[in-house]
């Protein structure tokens, strides 16, 4: 409708304009003269001498309603389009597939043969400029036709370019007669000549016989030829013959066999009209092609990234062949289906169009301005591949997290493509930008780090709850952890340090930003040295228990008990049988804000029950814990010890460790034993009816149920003793 809007103002007439939201669009028409409003109302459109409207308009519109009841002429778009075109020499490209890139090609190559066209695109073309421009200087008006609501009939042009025809729009047309109906109208009223795609059949079986037609295409028979394709990353190599005879090589910047024939029909138009083969070529090398047709949002060596707007079983297998040509490693594609009646009608086709793909992941239907049929879902489209044998699909109902679940899967050598006419490209462009912050920081973790996004945090903590890390980062070294930590400062990224996520209950939103976690190379490292033993924060704390042992080395057997990293345990100064982290601690070793390293011994740290101050705004690297040489069978009693104790009163199924901080009065294990809340539960999570201090995961539990649970406990202790229970767990990330 834009395009019928900005040709109106062009030629001088008055518009005003309705749509439910205000789009870059409206505003660029606005300042052409457009009078818009951001509602349909019928006051705004009652002194128009003629109403132009969409076939998305619903019916009931009130300025359709009040058009209709004064008797004022109402048109659709495409007789706008067909009467503006009958003042120049229209040339209608028409057919089910590659229109948009086809007409855009059109017309720039008549425009730089100097034919001053005017054109109508359906789409932005930024060689173009925009999607419609009036020429008062050219005689030509290239058109792309829309077959989709049998519009098609209103043009009478002077030339046709027919590129492919099957079986499409079945919400409008009973079957392929039907559309072939209407095709056959649009030849019968075209003047001058038909250009056809003699690889179709459709198309060569309705153009053949047509007094002035013209054929192109790969077959031997057509006039106009294109051979010896070469296929490149993103452009193709191609010799074309005319009626046997080379007219020259051609390069196309725009991917794809398909849009090598298009190429092709639009060299036999653009020759007919008498415009020199190397002007054609040169323009053609220039040429690019429309927004989300194989777009690339985003190349690197690594990754990458297209839209394309591919919605019909043919298209999505072109775009998809394309693709793999390209011989990245693997295709993974998100899918948006478009139109409940498409769904329903192609579904089979729909079902065999993903065979290039390695992974596919389908969202529900863009409706359009559908209604739902019922039974009609994407979930439809999934299980009919499935059922045909691919086996990497899977359904996605929830919109908004398709971007995670495909950057969440991807490894270097992929290629992600975006297919659907609705609004999928949106979630490329989120996983795009992303993966700009995922690259740099996988610059700095270099070849031994791990980056990875959307990292589902409920495999990274004991609980098994939590949402997704944005960025989960992995370094491997003191250099690289400090590096990261300059660059989320000077990105205004937050940066979160993860070590076993055994005190940690996050929410189901997950986490924004950076998450850290230290562990393999240096941070595993644990060194002996006399009564000394060196420890890198991602190294268990059970560990360093162990090598004490190995060594003679006693007193640090409680930390047998405690399942985290010793990061983690520094970080809330852990504690089991009765010690604590800091007991056994002589030095710390850390980063600061900046990313500078310190050393602090014992004395010089500030160290409370279950919190270490420091490690708010700082990042430990390192710890050094003494232990006291000490006969190997006392060692070995006491590990023991501990390990029965756990063993004994604390649940083996999945938690986050003790809860609360014991208040002074009464362990809280106590407390809530006492209060009669054990094996209480809301959903999937609930109290251990071992040990009244932990909420165990019953499998799938949600981070909203623990909190539940934990604000249920703290309000019955609240009202029936008088204490405030004090959570030890660290609660962190946003809400789903
Ligand atoms: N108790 C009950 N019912 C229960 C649980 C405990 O009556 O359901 C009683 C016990 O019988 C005991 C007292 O409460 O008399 C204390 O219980 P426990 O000995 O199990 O120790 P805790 O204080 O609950 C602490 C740490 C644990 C550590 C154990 C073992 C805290 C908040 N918890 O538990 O640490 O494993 O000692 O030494 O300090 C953790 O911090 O995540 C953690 C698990």
């Amino acid at each position: 409708m834009s395009g019928i809007a900005a040709l109106l103002l062009q030629l001088g007439h008055e518009v005003r304009g309705s749509d439910k939201v205000s789009t870059v669009e409206t505003d660029r028409l606005q300042r052409l003269g457009l009078r818009f409003h951001q509602q349909h109302r019928a006051e705004d459109a009652s002194d128009a001498d003629l109403i132009v409207f969409s076939s998305a308009i619903r019916s009931d519109n009130p300025i359709l309603v009040s058009a209709r009841d004064s008797g004022k002429p109402l048109i659709r778009r495409a007789e706008a389009l067909a009467a503006i075109m009958r003042a120049k020499r229209g040339i209608v490209i028409a057919g089910m597939h590659g229109k948009t890139t086809t007409s855009a090609m059109v017309a720039h190559v008549l425009r730089e043969g100097g034919l001053h066209p005017s054109h109508y695109v359906g789409a932005e073309i930024p060689i173009l400029g925009t999607n419609a421009h009036w020429d008062p200087r050219g005689e030509h008006f290239v058109a792309e036709g829309d077959e989709s609501d049998g519009t098609l009939r209103c043009f009478h042009p002077k030339h046709a370019l027919i590129l492919n025809i099957e079986e499409e729009h079945l919400d409008f047309y009973p079957d392929l007669a039907a559309i072939e109906k209407v095709f056959a109208q649009l030849i019968e009223q075209t003047s001058g000549t038909i250009f056809y795609n003699a690889d179709d059949p459709s198309a060569a079986r309705l153009c053949a016989n047509h007094n002035a037609a013209i054929s192109y295409g790969f077959s031997e028979s057509a006039d106009y030829r294109g051979a010896n394709v070469e296929l490149r990353e993103f452009a193709s190599v191609f010799c074309v013959y005319r009626r046997g005879q080379q007219l020259g090589e051609a390069v196309l910047n725009v991917p794809g066999r398909h849009n090598v024939e298009n190429a092709v029909g639009v060299i036999a138009l653009g020759t007919e009209l008498g415009i020199p083969f190397e002007k054609i070529a040169a323009s053609l090398r220039k040429f690019q092609h429309a927004r989300r047709r194989f777009e690339i949002k985003y190349k690197s060596d690594r990754f990458l990234l297209v839209d394309d707007y591919a919605h019909h079983p043919t298209e999505i297998r072109a775009t998809l062949k394309t693709a793999r040509s390209i011989g990245r490693k693997r295709v993974l594609t998100m899918f948006q289906p478009h139109r409940y009646s498409r769904t329903k009608a192609l579904c089979k086709e729909f079902g065999r169009a993903f065979d290039d793909a390695d992974r596919v992941v389908v969202t529900d239907v863009y409706p359009a301005s559908e209604a739902p049929i019922a039974g009609i879902s994407g979930k439809t489209i999934a299980d009919e591949m499935a059922t045909h044998g691919h086996r990497g699909v899977s359904y996605q109902p929830h919109f908004e997290s398709v971007y995670r679940e495909v950057g969440n899967i991807l490894d270097s050598g992929d290629l992600i493509v975006s297919l659907g006419a609705g609004n999928i490209h949106e979630q490329l462009s989120i996983l795009a930008a992303d993966l700009v912050i995922a690259e740099k920081l996988k610059a700095i973790v270099g070849t031994e780090g791990d980056v990875r996004l959307y990292e589902p945090l409920s495999k990274h903590t004991t609980l098994r709850v939590g949402g997704p890390a944005q960025f989960w980062v992995e370094p491997r070294t003191e250099n690289a952890f400090a590096e990261l930590i300059r660059f989320c400062r000077q990105e205004n990224l937050p940066l979160f340090v993860i070590g076993r996520g055994s005190n940690l209950l996050v929410r189901d939103g997950g986490i924004c930003g950076v998450v850290v976690h230290p562990c393999g190379g240096d941070f595993d490292k644990i060194k002996i040295d006399g009564n000394e033993i060196s420890a890198g924060v991602g190294a268990k704390l059970r560990q360093v228990a162990y090598a004490g042992k190995a060594a003679g080395l006693g007193g640090l057997e409680w930390m047998e008990g405690i399942p985290g990293a010793v990061g983690g345990s520094l970080r809330m100064n852990a504690g089991a049988m009765g010690a604590q982290t800091f007991e056994n601690v002589v030095r710390v070793r850390y980063l600061d804000e900046n990313g500078e390293a310190h050393t602090k011994g014992r004395d010089e740290l500030e160290v409370h029950y279950r919190n270490f101050p420091l490690l708010e705004n700082n990042f430990a690297v390192s710890a050094v814990f003494r232990g006291e040489p000490a006969p190997t069978e006392e060692i070995v009693r006491k590990l023991e010890a501990s390990q029965e104790k756990r063993r004994t009163t604390q649940p083996a199924a999945k938690s986050a460790g003790c809860i609360f901080k014991n208040p002074d009065s009464c362990p809280a294990g106590k407390l809530v034993d006492e209060l009669g809340l054990k094996n209480s539960r809301i959903g999937k999570a609930r109290v251990s009816e071992v040990h009244g201090n932990f909420i165990v995961n019953d499998g799938g539990a949600t981070a909203v149920e623990m909190l539940e649970l934990i604000e249920k406990i703290k309000a019955t202790a609240r009202a029936k003793r008088g204490i405030e229970l004090e959570t030890e767990v660290q609660i962190v990330g946003e809400p789903a």
